[in-house]
């Protein structure tokens, strides 16, 4: 190698390296913020090998290379960070309020760790965040109407946490929110009006209560999911619900409802529907065989009379077990052609066929389902 080229490398090497070095040094915002937050950590939940662990402030969190320090837990787009997704290490502390200096944040997962006390409220402030996951914790407090600043949010998960309180209306102006799951929290009040470009619906195991609106789902057109089991939802189950125009699956059992009312369909993509563990009464709605795709029904302990639909016989799934059915179940449903599997146990039916999967559970005694039926069950057999 000549000595001109080896100077010309030489210089190269280091013009490189005093431009990494020196281009990138971290704002002192965001080094801030996440001083704040390291330390509002019990240190004594910060094992070693874990991302916290190798943050150490005596070197520059966005500067590469990360040999040592912040080995993981942020990335960052040249001197500002753009996520903060910890690890799963248990650790338990607070989120303070200076994390929302992290005005650049477009990811946040802080899911299955030990985080508690209130969500603060200037973290519903970031202008760039796309996700927030704060899932499997302990946070508390209420969702405030503040929400709606989170202008950039596709995806909301805070699931498995003590979140109380109702849902803001306010929801509405999240219009980039694709996904929201707040399931397995406290949640209290009715389900709010819901924003136009979700798809996913995830709130089960609240306590929401109150009836099904039809404003809340006005806007939401683009909705596939709803899963709304385990809260105190009443009333009966409209018509139109079932034909919110993306909707495949529905998810509302272990609720109170009542009643339901089921229209034909024009169009539907509808693949499932759960209603069981509610206190549904009259007859099991024939109309559900007219939604084209439906190919699982679950309308299981529930109070529903009369005999079962035998156009029930073009499902895959069919779980009516736990209510007061009669008559003879459809020949349909035995067919050796094609295999229903579900369950019609735990009824009044006559003669279900010992060796079918779906009679296994046995049906009811005599007694009961003659007071169901105040003793006229004989002239309707
Ligand atoms: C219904 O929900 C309650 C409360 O969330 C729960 O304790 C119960 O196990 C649920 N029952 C079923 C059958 O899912
Ligand atoms: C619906 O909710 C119940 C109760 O939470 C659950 O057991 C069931 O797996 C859920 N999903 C479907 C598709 O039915």
């Amino acid at each position: 190698m000549s000595t001109t080229t080896t100077t010309t490398i030489t210089l190269l090497l280091l013009l490189l390296s005093t431009t990494v070095t020196a281009a990138i040094t971290t704002a002192s915002s965001d080094i801030t913020a996440l001083k704040a937050i390291k330390s509002s950590i019990n240190p004594t939940t910060i094992s070693p090998f874990t991302c916290l662990h190798s943050w150490d402030f005596s070197s520059d969190p966005c500067s590469p290379p990360h040999v040592t320090h912040f080995l993981c837990g942020l990335t960052c787009s040249s001197n500002r960070v753009t996520q903060l997704t910890l690890d799963s290490a248990g650790y338990s502390g607070t989120l303070p309020p200076l994390v929302s200096q992290l005005t650049q944040l477009i990811t946040i997962d802080l899911s299955d760790n030990r985080f508690h006390g209130p969500i603060p409220n200037s973290l519903f402030s970031l202008p760039n965040l796309q996700t927030l996951i704060l899932g499997s914790n302990s946070f508390s407090g209420v969702i405030p109407p503040a929400i709606s600043n989170l202008k950039k949010i596709q995806t909301l998960d805070i699931s498995h946490n003590s979140l109380s309180g109702s849902l803001p209306n306010s929801l509405t102006q999240l219009t980039e929110l694709t996904r929201l799951d707040l399931s397995f929290n406290k949640l209290t009040g009715p389900v709010p009006e819901l924003p136009k470009n979700l798809i996913q619906l995830e709130l089960k195991s609240n306590s929401l209560s109150g009836y099904l609106q039809k404003r809340s789902f006005t806007w939401s057109t683009q909705l596939e999911v709803i899963e709304l089991s385990q809260n105190s939802l009443a009333g009966t189950i409209p018509a139109w619900f079932f034909l919110t125009p993306s909707l495949q699956q529905i998810n509302l059992s272990n609720n109170s409802f009542t009643g339901v009312q089921v229209l034909n369909p024009v169009r539907s993509n509808l693949v499932a529907v759960n209603l069981g563990f509610n206190q549904l009464a009259g007859y099991a709605p024939a109309n559900f065989a007219a939604y084209p795709n439906l190919v699982s029904l679950t309308l299981s302990y529930n109070k529903l009379r009369g005999r079962i639909p035998w156009e029930y016989s073009k499902f895959s799934r069919v779980f009516l077990d736990g209510n007061y059915l009669i008559g003879l179940p459809p020949k349909e449903f035995f067919g050796r052609k094609r295999s229903i599997s579900g369950s019609l146990g735990d009824n009044c039916l006559k003669s279900c066929p010992a060796y079918s999967e779906l009679c296994v559970k046995s049906q009811k005694p005599w007694s009961i389902c003659q007071k169901a039926y105040r003793g006229k069950l004989e002239q309707k057999l």
